[in-house]
Formats: C-alpha cells, sequence, structure tokens
C-alpha cells in the first residue's frame, strides 16, 4: 500500500495569477477556472487545469478541495510601518504635525525588545489574516525593533523585507541616531540579509530627517550591499516637498535629491511618489527604481491622489503598500478599493486585472523577486492566498451575478477584506484560517 508523500500537496480552486502586466499587454494572466496548484517542497510545482494536472499527482496525494474559491498568489505589501501598528487612525491636520503629535512619540517604544516583539507578533497575524504573505517594513532607529521583527518572522518562514530607519536631524533627541546609524544598519545587514528568507531594507526614514552626511553613508553601505532594498518616502505632502527644496535649493526636485546621493536604483522603493513630475518618472524607470503607491495613507492624511497615468506614461515600476498607520487598512483588498478610487478622481479607470497584478506579480517586479514570489511559475515559493468570493452576504449576492473574471476580482477588490481571506499559505505550510 503505498502512503502519500508528505512533500507534496495540491489545492483544487480556480486559479489566477499572471505573467505580464494588463495595462501594457492583452495577453497578461492564466485563469483556470477548475484549477489545480500543486506544491513541491514549500515550492510551486504546477498550476493549471485540474483534469490535465491531477493525473501527474504521486500517487496518495488527494487535493485540497477549495473549489467555489480563488487562489493567487499571496499580496504583497511594499510599504508600512510595524511600529505603528498601535497607532493606526490617529487623525491629524496632515504628514508633518501626524508625524510629531503621534509617530515619534509611539516608535519611542520600541528600544524596548518586549514591547517591539509583541507588536511585530501582532502585525504579523495581521498581515496573514489579510492574506498578504510578503511585506517590506519599516522599523524604528532601534536596532532592537529589528531584531524583534525578523526574528518574528524567521520563527515563521515568512519572505518578509524590513529595516532600520536612518534618522540623524529634524526629529526627536530620543530617537535620533547618534553614530550615524550607518553602522548599525551594516550589522543588521550582515546578520539578517539573506538569512532564511528575510531581507534586509536600508531605511532612511526621508531626506529631511537625515543629514548629507547620512545620505551620503547611506547611498555608500547600498553600494557596498547592491543587493539589499533602499526604502523611503518622497513626495507625499505639499509642506513636506516645500521643505525639501528650502533644505535641497540645489536639486532639480525632491526626488533629485535622492539622485544625486546615489540612492536610486534598482531595489529601491520610494513611498507615495505624489507630486513627482513627468521627468522625475523617467528618472524612476531610467534607475529601475520602484514607487510604492499608499491611496488609503494619501487620502487619510489628505496627501493627494497618485497619477497612474503619468506614471505608466513613463513605464515607472509599480507596486501598492498600505503605509499602515497613516494607511487605514492592512487588506490589500481595501488598498485596491482606495487605489480605484484615486485613479477615478484622476480621470482614469484602473481595471480590477491590473490591481491584482499590482499586489501580486507587479510588486515582486518592483522588487527584483520576479520568479521567488508574486506568481505560481513553477519554483517559484508557494506563497498563495484562498479567496472567498461569498465571504459576506453582500459578496456572495453580488458575486452569484457575474458576467466576467474582471467582475468578480472588481467586487472582491471592492467589497472585500480580511473576511474574503479563507486561508494563506507560506512557503507551502498553512499560517492562516479564517475562523468560521
Ligand atoms: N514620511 C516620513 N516618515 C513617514 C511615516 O512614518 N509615514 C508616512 N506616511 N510618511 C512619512
Ligand atoms: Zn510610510
Amino acid at each position: 500500500m503505498s502512503t502519500a508523500p508528505q512533500n507534496v500537496q495540491a489545492y483544487r480552486a480556480s486559479l489566477l495569477h499572471f505573467h505580464a502586466d494588463p495595462a501594457f499587454d492583452g495577453d497578461a494572466h492564466a485563469w483556470h477556472e477548475d484549477g489545480l496548484l500543486v506544491v513541491e517542497d514549500g515550492r510551486v510545482k504546477a498550476a493549471g487545469d485540474h483534469d490535465a494536472l491531477v493525473g501527474t499527482l504521486p500517487p496518495g496525494v488527494v487535493p485540497h478541495d477549495y473549489r467555489g474559491q480563488l487562489i493567487t498568489p499571496g499580496f504583497i505589501d511594499t510599504h508600512l510601518h510595524y511600529p505603528q501598528t498601535d497607532m493606526i487612525a490617529s487623525p491629524s491636520e496632515g504628514l508633518l504635525p501626524w508625524l510629531e503629535t503621534y509617530t515619534f512619540p509611539t516608535e519611542r517604544r520600541f528600544s524596548d525588545p518586549v514591547h517591539a516583539r509583541a507588536t511585530a507578533e501582532f502585525f504579523l497575524d495581521e498581515l496573514l489574516r489579510c492574506g498578504t504573505t510578503t511585506a517590506v517594513v519599516y522599523c524604528t532607529v532601534h536596532p532592537e525593533s529589528v531584531e524583534a521583527f525578523f526574528d518574528a518572522s524567521e520563527a515563521r518562514n515568512l519572505r518578509m523585507v524590513a529595516g532600520k530607519v536612518l534618522m540623524d536631524r529634524h526629529c526627536p533627541d530620543f530617537l535620533r541616531d547618534l553614530e550615524g546609524g550607518v553602522g548599525a544598519s551594516a550589522a543588521l545587514i550582515e546578520k539578517w540579509h539573506k538569512r532564511g528568507r528575510q531581507l534586509y531594507a536600508i531605511t532612511p526614514r526621508f531626506a529631511p530627517t537625515s543629514s548629507d552626511a547620512q545620505l551620503h553613508a547611506t547611498a555608500e553601505l547600498a553600494r557596498s550591499y547592491p543587493d539589499t532594498f533602499i526604502q523611503t518616502h518622497v513626495s507625499e505632502n505639499k509642506d513636506e516637498c516645500e521643505w525639501v527644496g528650502e533644505l535641497h535649493p540645489q536639486a532639480r526636485s525632491y526626488l533629485d535629491v535622492y539622485e544625486r546621493f546615489g540612492l536610486m536604483r534598482p531595489r529601491a522603493l520610494f513611498g507615495h511618489c505624489i507630486w513627482l513630475d513627468d521627468e522625475d518618472f523617467a528618472r524612476m524607470a531610467a534607475t529601475g527604481s520602484a514607487a510604492s503607491v499608499c491611496p488609503t495613507s494619501n487620502l487619510f492624511l489628505g496627501s493627494g491622489l497618485f497619477d497612474f497615468e503619468r506614471a505608466d506614461g513613463a513605464r515607472t515600476l509599480l507596486s501598492l503598500g498600505t503605509d499602515v498607520g497613516a494607511g487605514t487598512s492592512f487588506s490589500m483588498l481595501q488598498t485596491m478599493n482606495e487605489a480605484y478610487k484615486v485613479a477615478r478622481l484622476k480621470g482614469s479607470h484602473l481595471p480590477a486585472l491590473r490591481m491584482f497584478y499590482l499586489a501580486t506579480l507587479g510588486a515582486a517586479r518592483a522588487m527584483d523577486l520576479e520568479g521567488t514570489i508574486g506568481s505560481f511559475k513553477p519554483g517559484a515559493e508557494a506563497d498563495f492566498v484562498v479567496l472567498d468570493p461569498k465571504s459576506t452576504p453582500l459578496l456572495a449576492r453580488r458575486t452569484a451575478q457575474l458576467e466576467s473574471l474582471e467582475e468578480l476580482l472588481f467586487a472582491l477588490a471592492l467589497l472585500g477584506d480580511d473576511r474574503a481571506i479563507r486561508a494563506t499559505y507560506s512557503g507551502g505550510a498553512l499560517v492562516h484560517v479564517r475562523r468560521a
């Protein structure tokens, strides 16, 4: 009698994933209405039609039956702050007073490793409840906050990217890098970058809070470790842009400050990008840098509306971020919902297929991780989400009357949230199941 091999699992559901950007390619996605996802040793072995693949399964492997559900690659959130979990939904007149009033006092507590670890655990639970399997995460200036985050992520074998905030001016003394912060960042890179599934992001908070000396040293660090990530904020808020103009009068634009210091390159992720002009978007594309678009945050703080058409005109790499705690939801579905409305207000239409692309393969491309995460290409890590189109009475009613895949995805994006996530898998392991 044969027993099923433990290292192979199969999942029967509708399958959706991407191999190109639907904004530029009419044949960008694969859709298998009655599909089968086959996972071996935590990686995708095959994704296709159930009837074509079921015969290839080793004897004894019985597919998990998720018929009636939709499986997509796990969502990728390219911009958020785990220490800000506790201050989500704190109102303010705009970015700069919000930072002073809520953010800096909240981040102060992350010198305490016990507090940091407890917050990191809650934060990771919340991401997985929302179907997010990879996130690019700001910690605080305290190395302890980074250790706590990676310890928690490594214990769950999640594919996460994070880094220590660098900040040595225009901030409270209790959050200031006293010794430059770059040495501490280098030590964290040596310890954590590519350890298991952990990846490091060099994290200058934003131009106003780093001295020229710190920006120089940060760029040098980024050159020494060319496969690390860089994450920062750019052109989020008009007052902030004006301030940067005063601090760096020689720069052509806010983004140009980063380019002059050598901080634009592949794997550099720039949060917000609201007030960029055409030349800025062209520089983003030319340097392989990527924008992280954060609509719930931008609407919450009243920062502005991202211009998808302008960014696409330059072929800038795009992805979506929640920007918790200025963002108001951990859910990438809710982030799509708000992205759609932002595009609408700019006079353009963002199809649901594009939004699902941006939250999966688009983000993987923005992060130079295509083939590793974000799709069901054979060999990719088996990070995926099971979406339930009947998770609420309203979604069930709406999705009972569908005429197309686009309508199904649009209903999930506009009406869905954490309740639509039936289960989340990371590296082939079940890491979240929705309670009934
Ligand atoms: N700019 C600099 N720091 C921050 C932050 O923590 N959140 C947001 N939204 N913008 C920033
Ligand atoms: Zn942010």
